[in-house]
């Protein structure tokens, strides 16, 4: 009897989100190499942590394709990109990164609607919301980063930010998430 719950299509559009998200931990982890010898000590534990996050993810993609009968593909990974040019290049380049993951998101999103495929549908959901989590972190972070001094921060503004980034939250909190209302 036939128990998988995927069609190709959809497993293939999975796969490749696997793939997305191991590549993401890659480039956050290569980042974070750079930003431990830049000397931002605080910006490389932000950034290492967020590579455990991307592969948390890639897990999560590979457990939902094994549960509806699927087989999840681990595939090569590619090299990550060179290091950036500076602090404001490196979370940039982060932004970018996250929007296009966001894209890849909604075509699965698109895919699961068209198909009527409401499992995968409802799956993806979760992280059509992560990545608005996402997006905003890697904003407020380059919102500090301009508000340092941008590619002119002294070294003084840049420690400060440094100490902020270790000790900041893996994820933004989202406004519609906030009450209005005080405790
Ligand atoms: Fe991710
Ligand atoms: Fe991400």
């Amino acid at each position: 009897m036939k128990t998988k719950r995927l069609s190709k299509k959809v497993e293939e559009i999975l796969n490749h989100q696997v793939l997305k998200e191991a590549n993401a931990a890659q480039i956050y982890l290569s980042y974070g190499t750079w930003a431990d010898e830049e000397g931002y000590a605080g910006v490389a534990n932000l950034l290492f942590r967020h590579s455990q996050e991307e592969r948390n993810h890639m897990m999560k993609v590979i457990q939902y394709i094994q549960s509806r009968g699927g087989r999840a593909k681990i595939s090569a990974l590619s090299a990550p990109p060179k290091d950036p040019k500076s602090l404001l290049d490196c979370f940039e380049n982060i932004f970018k990164h996250e929007v296009d993951n966001s894209t890849a998101i909604y075509e699965i999103v698109s895919l699961t609607q068209n198909e009527k495929d409401w499992a995968t549908y409802n799956f993806a959901q979760w992280f059509v919301k992560e990545q608005i989590e996402e997006e905003t972190l890697a904003m407020d972070i380059l919102d500090m980063l301009k508000i340092a001094g941008g590619e002119k921060a002294t070294d003084e503004s840049l420690l400060y930010f440094d100490n902020k980034m270790g000790s900041m939250d893996d994820e933004a909190e989202l406004a519609r998430n906030v009450s209005a209302v005080a405790p």
